[in-house]
């Protein structure tokens, strides 16, 4: 079970004006929630029955959407995103110690993020830059033939500890 996170307070009067913008289109739930959670991160709970009752959909309609594409997220979610790829390439070159070394830097399991949302670290089966391996990315910016020396470097750098 992975460590709950205190979800940021959130702004209740922006999250009506985002809804509003959508109450009169329809089939707009999807691009709706992607913009709740470009918005603040993830879809807080609570903005489920406020975009139930706004779209005349039932909250349970609302939530199966939203639990159904793994793009969105009802939890936090960090500032820096790490995916620490766990593939056979990066595997057989020590993919292993990696991600053990990130976790321990991070202070963190799979999918957990950071009590000051900060990281989330997640694993992923190719990160399709198998040549470079073993191999991980924080948001969009890939870095390759990790060992324990740049993973180190990478969250100093960072702002790790
Ligand atoms: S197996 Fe790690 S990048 Fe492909």
């Amino acid at each position: 079970m992975n460590k709950p996170v205190t979800p940021p307070e959130i702004n209740m009067e922006r999250l009506g004006e985002i809804v509003s913008e959508y109450e009169q289109l329809k089939w707009s739930l999807i691009p709706l929630v992607q913009e709740i959670q470009a918005e603040f991160g993830f879809i807080p709970p609570l903005a489920v029955p406020v975009i139930a009752e706004r779209l005349k959909l039932f909250p349970s309609e609302v939530q199966g959407v939203v639990s159904f594409y793994e793009q969105l997220y009802t939890e936090p979610r960090g500032k820096n995103i790490v995916r620490v790829c766990r593939g056979t390439a990066c595997h057989v070159r020590g993919g292993k110690t990696i991600l053990k070394l990130v976790k321990r830097q991070l202070g963190l399991e799979e999918n957990e993020t950071s009590e000051d949302l900060e990281y989330t670290l997640e694993t992923v089966a190719c990160l399709g830059v198998c040549a470079l391996s073993p191999s991980m990315v924080i948001n969009n910016q890939v870095y390759g033939h990790m060992n324990p020396k740049k993973v180190k470097d990478l969250f100093k750098r960072e702002g790790g500890s």
